[in-house]
């Protein structure tokens, strides 16, 4: 870790056509720190606002002033500037080029004038639905081209958008829809991924049987894979049934910059996950902004997230930040391994990717399978590459650019959170030396500090939780309905602060290396599993008395799902039992929080005040068991070296 870090310096032909250029980041990160309201004003001009706005930046992190305003004065509609203004000069571009789950379909390409039309349509519908500006839609949809039509639709009306990912479980739908008190529900009949087919409106209509739902009127079900589907008169409407004969021009409501356009549930390290509300103005020249000065975007340019729109990535560099930019984005139904391993390869050959954006636990999955399937395709297209999620493991980053890139390609590695609606720490690949496993420098206006567990300032070299000193546009405004959470999770803990919530140290250059969490949340493959959320699921289970739920590394994850469970008295452990608890799990949250092992445990760690000691869990689950670290302040010292003895070898 202390060896100075590869360094790969810029690419100069890449710098000579570059967006930003070394001297151009230095000096418009000063000038964006220097006067923010300056900085960003000019910036908001990329919109097309119907008022513009005079009132930039209103911004006080202290506690007894607290208040968060980007332009807010300003007014605009997020799928005026995502579809309207580009039909002028970009009607015929393709917005949205859709590669079916089976390479045999035939890929769609989707005007920005064809985009515009069933964006309309569908917001007529939604209209004549009776929704209207400030009610809860939920988005409940494969990575097909309606979830992009279904969010640019609420935006038109004003309506607040939840996509809840496709992999989640009943409960947890049924859990966000009940949070936001959602009015109507777009879903599919099903999903497809890697050729399996995933039950949706079946989901849907189990979660609409749950507690708290009773908010919804309508169900409206794309008819995707054409499989029959169980509908209930007369809540639930097709799609095209209501969408088909409606007007291609819908007024767009005027938004004013601070009303919300979407809230994204993310977990946290205690209950239930929150509902991050973004609004309109902020959020949108964010995306926009970074979107073009990361990627370096040009007009031509192909640009592919892999990401599913049922995550922050999917809402603000699949939907927002490309097509504000009239980009050409293309919407991938499928998965990295079907029909084989060399699908994403394939795919940016057909299509003529030039920007690939992934994740690196899908890297390190495909590094796995070895060069040859990446060998016998071409990738001659591609010209920068991205990352984000989680931190990417040096030898995987080197791969990715040596292999997929055929070192041609710069990386950026970017750090951001749902929170954040954006990018905040990325090279810009004209600008920065890349360094592998460093998601490097600040994007402007960004002013990141480490912090100690006391919250003193660590100045230079140093290592501690990252925290930032000021807000950005694209920052997330309160929880859904509770803005007290909000407060308390981001800005008590060191005040006058955001608290990310990461690790990260800064090395002698002055680049970031983000950690991992610092608190109790796993990454799983670059998405955020509450341990509380787990431990709740397990709990419910009738024959659970008590769980603890850690992470541990996971060579392909990032982060493993740890889980030890205490049964009730008179329940012996055995294998069946093991397999419902798993199979319980996923059924309670979802496939992605499925617990990659899980111990039985006796007994549980705990201080004499009953407080689960997780530090002693997380270690045994790495299994390191000779750095338990301080015990002495164990109720029980005994239950350790049982669970020691018992460990389940992952
Ligand atoms: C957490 C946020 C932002 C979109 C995807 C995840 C981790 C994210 C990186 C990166 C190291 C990263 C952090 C962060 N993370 N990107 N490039 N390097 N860590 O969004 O679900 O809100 O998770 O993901 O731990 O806090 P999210």
């Amino acid at each position: 870790m202390n060896h100075p870090a590869a360094v790969y310096p810029i690419d100069p032909d890449f710098a000579a056509k570059a967006r930003v250029t070394r001297e151009d980041y230095e000096r418009q990160y000063a000038e964006s720190v220097d006067d923010p309201a300056a900085f960003w004003g000019k910036v908001a001009q990329r919109l097309d606002w119907f008022t513009a706005p005079t009132r930039i930046k209103d911004v006080s992190y202290d506690l007894e002033d607290f208040r968060i305003r980007w332009y807010e004065d300003g007014e605009l509609n997020a799928s005026v500037n995502c579809l309207d203004r580009h039909l002028d000069k970009r009607g015929d571009k393709t917005a949205l080029i859709f590669e079916h789950d089976d390479p045999a379909q035939p890929a769609e390409r989707i005007t920005y004038r064809e985009l515009h039309a069933r964006v309309c349509k569908l917001a007529n519908a939604l209209r004549s639905l009776g929704v209207r500006k400030g009610d809860r839609v939920t988005i409940y949809l494969p990575m097909i081209p309606e979830a992009v039509v279904a969010m640019l639709a609420c935006a038109r009306v004003g309506a607040i958008h939840s996509v809840v990912f496709g992999g989640f479980a009943p409960q947890s739908i049924a859990d966000r829809v009940a949070d936001c008190q959602s009015r109507l529900i777009i879903t599919a009949d099903e999903g497809l991924r890697g050729g399996k087919k995933v039950p949706l409106k079946a989901n849907v209509d189990a979660a609409l049987k749950l507690g708290g739902t009773n908010t919804v009127e309508t169900v409206l079900v794309v008819r995707h894979t054409g499989s029959a589907v169980d509908m209930q008169m007369p809540r639930d409407r097709w799609y095209d049934a209501v969408v088909d004969a409606q007007p291609t021009e819908c007024a767009p409501e005027r938004m004013n910059a601070e009303d919300p356009l979407f809230i994204l549930y993310t977990s946290g390290s205690t209950g239930k996950p929150k509902g991050v509300l973004h609004t309109t103005g902020g959020y949108l020249v964010y995306a926009s902004f970074t979107h073009e000065v990361v990627f370096d975007l040009r007009e031509d340019d192909v640009y592919w997230c892999t990401a599913d729109v049922g995550w922050v990535t999917g809402h603000s560099y699949i939907v927002y930040g490309p097509l504000a930019n009239g980009a050409t984005a293309l919407v991938f139904e499928g998965v990295p391994n079907y029909p084989t391993v060399s699908r994403f390869w394939e795919v940016i050959d057909k299509h003529q990717v030039t920007l690939f954006y992934t994740a690196p636990t899908a890297i390190r999955a495909l590094m796995r399978d070895g060069d040859e399937p990446v060998r016998k395709t071409s990738r001659a297209s591609l010209r920068l590459l991205g990352t984000v999620g989680e931190p990417i493991n040096p030898e995987a980053w080197r791969w990715y650019y040596e292999v997929v890139g055929e070192s041609r390609s710069p990386i950026v590695d970017t750090w951001w959170q749902t929170e954040t609606g954006g990018i905040l720490i990325t090279p810009l690949a004209g600008a920065i030396d890349l360094k592998p496993g460093s998601a490097t420098k600040p994007f402007f206006g960004v002013q990141p500090a480490l912090v100690d567990a006391n919250g003193t300032r660590l100045e230079g070299e140093a290592e501690g939780n990252l925290v930032l000193l000021d807000s950005w546009p694209g920052q997330m405004r309160t929880v859904y309905g509770d803005h007290g959470r909000f407060i308390d999770t981001y800005f008590r803990t060191y005040p006058g602060t955001y608290f990310t919530g990461d690790g990260c140290r800064r090395d002698a250059d002055g680049y970031y290396w983000i950690t991992g969490r610092v608190d109790d949340v796993i990454n799983v493959s670059g998405h955020r599993i509450g341990t509380a959320e787990v431990e709740s699921a397990l709990v419910s289970h009738p024959k659970v008395a008590e769980a603890a739920v850690v992470g541990f590394p996971h060579d392909i994850k990032g982060q493993g799902i740890y889980a030890y469970v205490t049964l009730i008295a008179g329940e012996a452990p055995t294998d069946e039992l093991h397999k419902e608890l798993v199979a319980h799990v996923r059924k309670e949250i979802g496939p992605i929080a499925t617990p990659d092992h899980l111990q039985w445990a006796p007994g549980l760690p705990k201080t004499r005040s009953g407080k689960i000691m997780r530090r002693i869990l997380r270690k045994i689950a790495e299994n390191a068991p000779d750095q338990l670290g301080d015990t002495s302040t164990l109720a029980d010292p005994g239950v350790v070296e049982s669970l020691v003895r018992e460990r389940r070898v992952p």
